[in-house]
């Protein structure tokens, strides 16, 4: 009983190690800055569902516009008999767009950091798609090795939705393109979402909505470490901040003290002066040139870019370049 008890409790133990060692280091050192994953957890994650409904959100209804307009096309560039590789598949959402059109896929595989997520959508596409086989593989996208063995000596079709890219600085996306150009294998494609530079407006709106979910997903990470570090930090004496960094072609998002205050994590204690902030996340945008450099950068080319009727949202289909 202990034993199972042990092994249960093992992966939770270990994520809170880990956020805590994160939290700990990111605001000891200057700038201050916290990784961007661990404003994921269950209440996160709902509010980020709830950011891509929102009216200023433009991203994730206009990706999956031009997906369902191209699913056709995607699908026979994919040819009959590929295997369908997702990177951060979630709930395999945006997928199911492709697995309508391509019913000559050989296996599906999503690939994701959540167990529960994974093992959840896995049991429903079964359901959805009885003929599709699926292999899901937990992991970290960033650092994985292998896929299994039944997308080997098949074409690999990657798919990375979401303009997720655009939260990883450059040389971690050029790093995420050799990764994926690796795994997936001489004549591997990946069909990969990516949000355009615009209108400075339109871009800050999409940060600083006006129903303030956006603000209270970056806040959640505060509510977060009180919960999981002992921590005390006061939500009304923080504010979110979000703005367009064009020099950098970027959204920078923080959470800002608003007030000279003391704060406890983890038995330890934080100073922050009135207007200090904590980096949490940056949000890149790219125009097709910087779309191209980036693949090129990870070992692909470019042969497609499909986009809006606004230029808001690029699906592009970078090949493996040989
Ligand atoms: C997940 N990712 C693509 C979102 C973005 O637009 O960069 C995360 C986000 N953060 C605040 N709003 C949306």
């Amino acid at each position: 009983m202990n034993g199972m008890l042990l092994t249960l409790d093992a992966p939770e133990t270990a994520d809170r190690e880990e956020f805590r060692n994160a939290v700990i280091d990111g605001l000891t050192r200057r700038p201050r800055a916290i990784p961007a994953r661990f404003l994921y957890d269950a209440r996160g994650s709902a509010l980020f569902d709830e950011i891509c409904e929102l009216p200023e959100y433009y991203l994730t209804r206009t990706e999956t516009r031009i997906l369902a307009e191209r699913a056709g096309e995607i699908a026979r560039l994919a040819g009959p008999g590929a295997a369908l590789v997702e990177f951060g598949s979630g709930s395999s959402v945006k997928s199911r767009l492709l697995l309508d059109a391509m019913n000559e896929l050989s296996v599906y595989t999503p690939i994701d950091i959540s167990r529960q997520h994974l093992d959840l959508s896995a049991a429903q596409l079964r359901r959805d798609y009885p003929g599709l086989r699926v292999e899901p593989v937990c992991g970290d996208y960033m650092s994985l090795r292998s896929l299994p063995r039944a997308t080997e000596n098949v074409r690999r079709l990657g798919f990375f939705p979401g303009s997720t890219i655009g939260n990883l600085e450059p040389a971690d996306a050029t790093a995420f393109l050799r990764g994926a150009r690796r795994l997936l294998g001489e004549g591997g494609a990946l069909i990969l979402g990516v949000d355009l530079r615009k209108d400075e407006r339109e871009l800050h709106d999409a940060y600083n909505d006006s129903a303030g979910v956006t603000a209270a997903f970056t806040l959640n990470l505060l509510r977060r470490m009180n919960r999981e570090l002992d921590a005390t930090f006061d939500l009304s004496a923080f504010a979110h901040e979000a703005f367009y960094n064009s020099e950098a072609g970027r959204i920078e998002i923080y959470f800002r003290s608003l007030a000279d205050q003391t704060v406890r994590v983890s038995g330890r204690s934080f100073a922050f002066a009135t207007g200090e902030r904590v980096h949490t996340e940056y949000s890149y945008k790219y125009d097709l040139s910087g779309i191209e450099g980036l693949a090129r950068s990870g070992g692909f080319r470019v042969t497609e870019v499909w986009t809006d009727e606004g230029r808001r949202f690029a699906v592009a289909c970078l090949r493996a370049a040989p």
